[in-house]
């Protein structure tokens, strides 16, 4: 029984539940947050891996009290509902003692809509969940815990109902979560990064989308089973090797897919930090390369195949992954596979018109899909520059040419056959159709296909899709998807909107925080228009209450926050070289950090009074270099800027796409003001 193992894992010296990793693995987490701070404060893990509702739900569920370890099922109160107050997700064990023979039904759910007597739908097939059941067989006592397979991997309230025998009185007691996420860390709170800005909701969205990440990241056998049982979940699935991997969703799917790694990888290593899960989930998607070169669109049991963009973005996972940790060895031991699934793919490309044509057609959940589309086209061509970078570091430089060259040619393909210049944005695919996308238009822009122009108007287009509560996708109409919208913020903010990118952050991810029926902790996969949470019911999904409320891939703004509003990104293996380019928005001061095999990396800035200065410290590893630009507060062309104490006139000049005054600055700890100099 694992009580034992619970038992023994109680420390009397500290009086509560010891530091633990999940059941047999071995624990290789970090044992410390790399930078403590008051913004610990906004950090929704768990101080254990073993935790305890907080509170009981009025019958009504419109009020609660405080959880004191028991509560008792009877005739008057046939069914009682306990809130962790946040998403948790695991094993859950208690003690009951009865009067008399009943039976009692369990039952889990992520949003406050589908409490009841059965969970809110996980198993991927169109049946019920349904709820477990613990059948008491006569008066007395013992402890129940819910079997290994049945581990509900998202949810926020605990359900415990008579399925029959109402009448008998049951006492329900020691309620214990063993939370199964994140599985070799020990302390759930020691993220390798932070962040912290004069913006509370800001620093809540940031740690919400760290956080979705963290219970994303799950023991490798605990992924949902395939073939999808009935009328019930089982999550005892082998998703790949190792002990730790990343997937989807906390409740579901528990697959590995790589188009959602396209932004929940760049968020967790900016957040949380340990990309071992990442490896993994990379490496399983490898080892299942079919004959022909493609890879699957999801990892095992599911192993879905027949989508051109989820093999791209395995590749593009690739090169991140890469440049995050300068794991080598990771891409020497798959650079023949990388190398194969590129001919693969660039196979599909027509030589006359030179855009890439689609044929396999599955994606994230866009409607259409297929013939020249103009998403998959700007997908293929970030696939060809980083693994044109990739080459280099393999130290095949006339492959590394070749990948560039075909770069090129797309880049003049896709802008010549998609870019629609009386509209200003690019069209759904090479016809004369009038639907302009959100992913393309924001991926063509933070994949840099796009000259200045085009990107201010993009971003100006992109803003008419949106509602009070976020961004509708035309290419799903009548549907906000948080993932695809991840991207558009980044492309407003290379756009050099700031207060843009912050706005639609606050509308979309801030409401569904805000919202008093979901997890208040973490981000959902989608919603609808009108602000239900019924994403893609009736394109797909069987019931409303599928939606995943945890899902990695909506966490766009924990990297995006770090990268353009604090302003350091990594831009060379583990960080060797890196930038900083700040934007202000509509906040007074952020600060930030992330931690890489090289060591911290750290930035603070803050404007001064009447917003006529500003105040930044950097401090990065020693021996790597940094390209900075810092930003015109009031627009001027010149600017007193003291760095550690020196002072120079500096004048604007264009960086990329954007203006400031630029300069380089090598590791160490720096403090810099930055003085306009009135026009
Ligand atoms: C929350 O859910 C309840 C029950 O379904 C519903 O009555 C209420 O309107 C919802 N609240 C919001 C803000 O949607
Ligand atoms: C509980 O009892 C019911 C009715 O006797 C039976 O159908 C069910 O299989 C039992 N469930 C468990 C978990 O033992
Ligand atoms: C329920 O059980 C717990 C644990 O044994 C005990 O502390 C509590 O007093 C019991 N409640 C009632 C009403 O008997
Ligand atoms: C997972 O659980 C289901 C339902 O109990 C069972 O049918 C299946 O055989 C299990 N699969 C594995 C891989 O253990
Ligand atoms: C584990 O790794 C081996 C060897 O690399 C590979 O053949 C196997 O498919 C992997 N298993 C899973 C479940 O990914
Ligand atoms: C082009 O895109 C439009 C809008 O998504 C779609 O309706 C149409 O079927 C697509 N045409 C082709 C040939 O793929
Ligand atoms: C794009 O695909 C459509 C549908 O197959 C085709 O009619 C059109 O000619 C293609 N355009 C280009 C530039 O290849
Ligand atoms: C272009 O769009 C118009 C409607 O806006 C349609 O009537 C026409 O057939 C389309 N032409 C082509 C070549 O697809
Ligand atoms: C974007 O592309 C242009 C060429 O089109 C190139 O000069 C520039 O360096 C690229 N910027 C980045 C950040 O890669
Ligand atoms: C930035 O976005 C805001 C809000 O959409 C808009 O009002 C403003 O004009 C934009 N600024 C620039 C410079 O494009
Ligand atoms: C990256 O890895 C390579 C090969 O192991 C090594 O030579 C290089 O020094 C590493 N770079 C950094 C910045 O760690
Ligand atoms: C920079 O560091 C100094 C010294 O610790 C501190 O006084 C100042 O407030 C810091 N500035 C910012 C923007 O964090």
């Amino acid at each position: 029984m694992r009580s034992t193992g619970l038992l023994a894992a109680y420390s009397l010296v500290s009086g509560g539940w010891a530091a633990s990793c999940w059941r047999e693995t071995t624990c290789t987490g970090p044992l410390e947050p790399a930078f403590p701070g008051d913004w610990d404060a906004y950090n929704y893990a768990p101080e254990s891996r073993s935790v305890k509702p907080k509170t009981v739900l009025s019958s009504d569920l419109l009020s609660s009290t405080t959880y004191d370890g028991s509560v008792i099922l009877s005739a008057d109160t046939p069914q009682v509902v306990l809130d962790f107050a946040q998403e948790v997700g695991g094993i859950i064990t208690f003690n009951y003692a009865s009067n008399s023979a009943a039976a009692i039904g369990l039952a889990w759910t992520e949003a406050k809509n589908w409490i009841g007597s059965d969970s809110d739908y996980s198993n991927g097939g169109s049946t019920p969940d349904g709820h477990l059941t613990l059948n008491i067989t006569g008066p007395g006592s013992g402890s129940y815990e819910v079997p290994l397979e049945k581990l509900r991997g998202g949810f926020r309230y605990f359900t415990i109902s008579y399925s029959s025998s109402a009448g008998a009185i049951v006492n329900v007691s020691d309620v214990v979560l063993e939370i199964g996420f994140q599985p070799t860390w020990s302390n759930l709170r020691a993220y390798q990064g932070y962040f912290h800005s004069s913006d509370d909701m800001l620093n809540k969205i940031w740690y919400a989308g760290a956080y979705t990440l963290q219970t994303n990241t799950v023991p490798i056998n605990t992924g949902r089973a395939i073939p999808m049982v009935k009328n019930s979940w089982a999550n005892n699935g082998t998703l790949g090797n190792g002990s730790t991997i990343i997937v989807d969703g906390a409740k579901r799917d528990r697959a590995v897919w790589p188009g959602d790694m396209g932004i929940a990888v760049p968020s967790t290593f900016y957040s949380v930090g340990g990309l071992d899960s990442v490896a993994n989930a990379l490496q399983v998607m490898y080892d299942y390369q079919n004959k022909d070169g493609s890879l699957p669109e999801a990892g095992p049991p599911l192993l879905q195949q027949g989508s051109d963009t989820y093999h791209m973005w395995t590749l593009i996972g690739t090169y991140n992954y890469v440049m995050y940790e300068n794991d080598t060895n990771f891409l020497t031991l798959n650079w023949v596979r990388h190398q194969k699934a590129i001919e693969y793919i660039y196979g599909k490309v027509d030589e006359t018109s030179g855009l890439l044509v689609v044929t396999g057609t599955r994606d994230w959940a866009r409607l259409g899909q297929g013939f020249n589309n103009s998403e998959a086209n700007v997908i293929l061509f970030r696939t060809l520059t980083t693994s044109s970078y990739l080459a280099i570091l393999m130290g095949d430089n006339a492959l590394s040419a070749t990948y560039q060259d075909r770069a090129t040619a797309l880049s003049v393909a896709i802008n010549t056959h998609l870019w629609d210049s009386s509209y200003g944005a690019f069209r759904d695919n090479a016809t004369n159709t009038t639907l302009y996308p959100q992913d393309a238009n924001s991926l063509a822009v933070l994949f840099n296909l796009t000259s200045v122009e085009q990107d201010q108007s993009i971003s100006a287009r992109l803003v008419e899709n949106w509602n009070a509560i976020g961004a509708v996708s035309p290419e799903l109409p009548g549907q906000i998807s948080p993932f695809i919208s991840s991207f558009e913020i980044q492309s407003h903010f290379l756009a050099g909107n700031a207060t843009r990118a912050l706005d639609l952050i606050r509308r979309s991810w801030g409401w569904y925080l805000n919202h008093p029926n979901g997890t208040e902790s973490t981000v959902i996969e989608g919603y609808l228009e009108n602000g239900s949470f019924a994403y893609r019911f009736d394109r797909g999904y069987s019931d409303p209450s599928y939606t995943s409320h945890a899902h990695g891939w909506s966490s766009g703004p924990t990297s995006a926050l770090t990268n353009y509003v604090v302003g350091l990104t990594v831009t060379g293996p583990a960080g060797q070289t890196w930038s900083f380019a700040p934007q202000f928005g509509d906040i007074q001061s952020a600060e930030g950090g992330f931690t890489t095999s090289l060591g911290k990396f750290r930035a603070a800035w803050a404007i001064g009074d009447a917003r006529k200065s500003y105040g930044v410290n950097i401090t990065t590893p020693e021996g790597t270099v940094g390209s900075v630009l810092l930003p015109r507060l009031v627009g001027s062309e010149k600017a007193k800027i003291t760095i550690n104490g020196k002072a120079e006139v500096y004048t604007t000049s264009m960086v990329g796409k954007l203006p400031g005054f630029a300069t380089t600055i090598r590791g160490g700890a720096h403090s810099v003001l930055v003085q306009e100099i009135p026009i």
